[in-house]
């Protein structure tokens, strides 16, 4: 990838252009300014509003990752910002196209190589006015700008995505329509209440009867869970405020582990921890106490009100005395687990929260809230191997496995029960049932690269290396940048290489 980069610059200065004329007008916002004026400003304040946007203006900075014995620099050129990396043998150096993040606490950048995206391994971490590495970058032997960026990432931080379908992180020019998240993803499809601008028309996520379609709104974006795994024929991105997540896709959670400190992109889970929700069955949500269109000029004394909405009548005069800031003691700050350098609020509004380490009743994983009964087998074996193969851990894999072996009886063309059955076999060293599984994907997938190298994984597995170089090319020409089957093709003809008198 290393002597793509200079092209990549240019390229990459064509597409800011052609990005920054697009811009204007695409914002679903404009079309409700003349209407909502009020809701359309406060919301542009929001953090969400700027949760992305396509120049970096962080000040430079260089420091060394000791881990990986890399120096990092960054430094702003008339063409953007320019973030480079040194280490033994190896150096590159890559134009910001997108900036992610509106900085409340920290800064991450992707950067495009032809239409491909792919993250930065740095990070601007605000409250410390410092540079190191992004989070989950900090063990890493060999960070570089190769990890891809799937629509997933875009479709949390930014308003339209336009994945190109069929592929792992290539984009339609520009790659995001508009910038930051948008009235409609809160609130739905608009050309109905465009025609007719009447309330009903259009969805308001307080007044969604089906609470879980209600807190879906939110869980869309605040609800990474474990894993996600869309139904057969979905995509994450299909999901449209007013539905429920599992119209979709199902979301599996895991036990929250002891201890003092919170994991990013949590918050639906703690809520769902606290005594509050719990015995307030269904009344308490996220937009109980936080108006996206209106940042509280106040907070103590803002959220001391949503508090006392339920309290007042049973809590201690005392206690509930003018003044007192209720988050302050309820709702601390706790440093982020995976989140590098940042803390958030603790959202399971514990009675004495720095003396408990909360636990759930969870054990293992579990789905958030159930998918319907025939996609429940289907989509927890998939959230199970996928999980447990990350982290290593069989009795997932092995449970998973054993369903897989029913799932697929049920669903003999879904690609994604095939993939994963065939995974968990190669892992268990059946290359050649495993083999057979990726050549059915393939067959009803063609065009996705990836299913080509799971195919020339299983041959090398069984030593039929010609093969398996066939599959690489075939994958290769699909996604040029494809980073598995780069490195695959290098070790290849690097071992060619060596063997060569
Ligand atoms: C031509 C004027 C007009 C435009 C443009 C318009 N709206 Fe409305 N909207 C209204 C009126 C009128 C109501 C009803 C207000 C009321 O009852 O207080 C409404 C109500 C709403 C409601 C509350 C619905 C309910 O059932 O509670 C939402 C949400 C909303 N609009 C969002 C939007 C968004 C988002 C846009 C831009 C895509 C938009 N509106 C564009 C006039 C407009
Ligand atoms: C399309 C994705 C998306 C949806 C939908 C979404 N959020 Fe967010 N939200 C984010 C992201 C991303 C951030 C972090 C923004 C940043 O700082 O860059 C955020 C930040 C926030 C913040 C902290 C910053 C602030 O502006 O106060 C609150 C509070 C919040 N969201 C509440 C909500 C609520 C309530 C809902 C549902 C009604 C919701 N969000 C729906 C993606 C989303
Ligand atoms: C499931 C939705 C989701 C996905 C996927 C996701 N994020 Fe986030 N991200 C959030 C939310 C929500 C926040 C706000 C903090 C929080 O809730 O933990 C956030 C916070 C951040 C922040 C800090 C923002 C600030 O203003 O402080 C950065 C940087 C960030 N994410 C980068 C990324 C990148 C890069 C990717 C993909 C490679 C990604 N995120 C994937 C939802 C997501
Ligand atoms: C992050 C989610 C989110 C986004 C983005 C968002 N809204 Fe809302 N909106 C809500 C929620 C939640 C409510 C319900 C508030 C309540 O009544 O508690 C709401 C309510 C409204 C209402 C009805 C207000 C009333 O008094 O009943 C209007 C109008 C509205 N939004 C317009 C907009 C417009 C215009 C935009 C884009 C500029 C926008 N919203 C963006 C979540 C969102
Ligand atoms: C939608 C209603 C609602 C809101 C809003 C709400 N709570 Fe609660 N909360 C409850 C209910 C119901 C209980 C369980 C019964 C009880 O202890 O009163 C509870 C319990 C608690 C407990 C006891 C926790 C435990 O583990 O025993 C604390 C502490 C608490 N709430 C604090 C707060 C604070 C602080 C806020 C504001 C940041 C708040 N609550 C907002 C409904 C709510
Ligand atoms: C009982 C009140 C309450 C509820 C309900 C609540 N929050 Fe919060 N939230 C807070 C408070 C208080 C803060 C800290 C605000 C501040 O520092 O100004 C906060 C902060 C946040 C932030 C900013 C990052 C951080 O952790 O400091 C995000 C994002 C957020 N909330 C998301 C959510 C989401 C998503 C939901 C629903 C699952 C939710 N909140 C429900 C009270 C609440
Ligand atoms: C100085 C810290 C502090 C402040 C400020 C504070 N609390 Fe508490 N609160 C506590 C502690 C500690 C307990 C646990 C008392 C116990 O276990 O006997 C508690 C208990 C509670 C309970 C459970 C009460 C019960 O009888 O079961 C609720 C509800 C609650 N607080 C709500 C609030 C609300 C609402 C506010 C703001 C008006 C608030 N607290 C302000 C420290 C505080």
């Amino acid at each position: 990838m290393r002597e793509t980069s200079v092209r990549a610059l240019f390229l990459q200065i064509v597409l800011r252009l052609m990005l920054a004329a697009s811009a204007a007008g695409t914002n679903t916002a404009e079309r409700c300014a003349a209407c909502h004026p009020k809701e359309v400003a406060g919301y542009e304040k929001s953090a969400m509003a700027a949760s992305i946007s396509t120049t970096a203006s962080q000040p430079d900075g260089a420091f060394e990752h000791a881990y990986s014995k890399t120096r990092f620099s960054i430094h702003a050129t008339p063409g953007g910002q320019i973030q480079s990396f040194q280490r033994p043998g190896e150096s590159a150096a890559y134009p910001v196209a997108y900036v992610i993040g509106s900085g409340a606490h920290a800064f991450g950048f992707l950067v495009q190589i032809g239409d491909h995206l792919f993250q930065s391994p740095l990070s601007y971490y605000t409250g410390l006015a410092q540079w190191d590495v992004a989070p989950g970058y900090e063990e890493s032997k060999r960070p570089d700008f190769s990890r891809p960026v799937t629509p997933e990432c875009l479709l949390c931080h930014a308003d339209k995505p336009q994945p190109i379908p069929e592929t792992v992180n290539r984009y339609r020019t520009p790659a995001v329509l508009g910038a930051g998240i948008s009235c409609d993803r809160c609130h739905g499809p608009v050309e109905a209440h465009a025609k007719n601008p009447v309330p009903g028309s259009i969805v308001n996520p307080a007044k969604l009867q089906d609470t879980a379609a209600r807190d879906s709104v939110c869980e869309q974006c605040h609800l990474a869970g474990e894993v996600r795994v869309p139904n057969p024929g979905k995509a994450i991105g299909d999901f449209q405020a007013g539905q429920r997540l599992e119209d979709i896709y199902s979301v599996y959670v895991a036990a929250q582990p002891p201890g003092g400190t919170v994991k990013v992109i949590s918050h639906a889970e703690q809520l769902s921890l606290s005594a509050c929700a719990r015995a307030s069955r269904g009344k308490l949500w996220c937009g109980t106490c936080h108006d996206p269109h209106q940042r509280p000029a106040e907070p103590a004394a803002y959220f001391r009100e949503r508090c006392l909405g339920c309290h007042a009548a049973t809590l201690e005069p005392s206690h509930a005395a003018a003044g007192r800031d209720c988050v302050s003691c309820h709702m601390p700050r706790l440093a982020a687990r995976d989140g590098g350098h940042t803390a958030f609020t603790d959202h399971r509004i514990a009675r004495q929260p720095q003396a408990q380490g909360l636990k759930s009743e969870q054990d293992g994983l579990k789905a958030w809230r159930e998918p319907e009964s025939r996609l429940r087998d289907r989509n927890l074996a998939i959230a199970l191997v996928t999980v447990g193969l990350q982290d290593a851990h069989s009795a997932e894999v092995i449970r998973g496995y054993k369903m897989l072996n029913q799932v697929v009886k049920a669903y003999p063309d879904d690609p994604a029960s095939l993939t994963s059955l065939g995974t968990v076999l190669l892992r268990a060293r059946q290359p050649a049932e495993a083999l057979l599984l990726f050549d059915k994907v393939i067959r009803l997938k063609p065009d996705y690269a990836p299913y080509r190298m799971n195919a020339a994984l299983a041959l090398m597995e069984l030593s039929r290396k010609g093969e398996a170089e066939r599959r690489l090319d075939q994958a290769l020409e699909l996604d040029p940048l494809l980073e598995p089957a780069v490195q695959l093709r290098n070790r290849l003809h690097k071992e060619r290489g060596d063997s060569l008198p």
